[in-house]
């Protein structure tokens, strides 16, 4: 099973990546993580040393890239995908991971994304310049404008507290046919 996380910065992708792939006895990739290791610098030096459009043609080579090289387990081939937050918004990716696996996008509220971001600003090149109000402001009108990216994802998760089997019980679910 290929499972895609997807959702804004700070909404617990790599936690969650983490906690299912310990479960379900699945590998996890950050495709962050990836994209440094192909480039051989941090995402925030490739985003002022090349640009951002340099790293979306990047993220979206290494997305294809790493869920072809899947792992057999079992009798199938599976891994979990924690994406960037601006992946599905680009270079037809969303489509592109709805036609090659499940994906589940964690939703929490504004002001748990507010929180979880404010302490974490200086290492991320889209918030780095914003004092709080900014903050705020910036997570409001980006998930609008990334709503009809985000909201193509097969199954929502908003309360991001979720139990553990419950989440993959939703996975589960979610992976059957309508
Ligand atoms: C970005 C999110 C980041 C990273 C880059 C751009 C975005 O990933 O890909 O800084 O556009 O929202 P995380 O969501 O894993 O922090």
């Amino acid at each position: 099973m290929q499972i895609f996380l997807i959702g804004f910065m700070g909404s617990g992708k790599n936690y969650w990546a983490e906690k299912l792939s310990h479960e379900m006895n699945i590998p996890w990739f950050d495709l962050d993580s990836e994209i440094e290791k192909r480039q051989g610098q941090r995402i925030r030096d490739i985003f002022s040393d090349r640009g951002e459009g340099f790293f979306r043609r990047l993220e979206a080579d290494v997305l294809r890239s790493v869920s072809r090289n899947r792992h057999k387990v079992g009798s199938g081939y599976s891994s979990i995908v924690a994406t960037g937050g601006g992946a599905p918004c680009f270079h037809d990716n969303m489509d592109w991971m709805n036609q090659h696996g499940i994906t589940v996008w964690l939703n929490p509220s504004v002001e748990e994304l507010e929180a979880r971001l404010s302490p974490e600003r200086a290492h991320r090149p889209l918030l780095q310049n914003l004092d709080d109000d900014k903050l705020k402001e910036f997570i409001k009108s980006k998930i609008d404008e990334r709503q009809e990216f985000y909201s193509k994802a097969k199954l929502e998760i908003k309360n991001t507290n979720i139990a553990v089997p419950a989440f993959i019980n939703l996975i589960l679910h979610a992976q059957k046919p309508n």
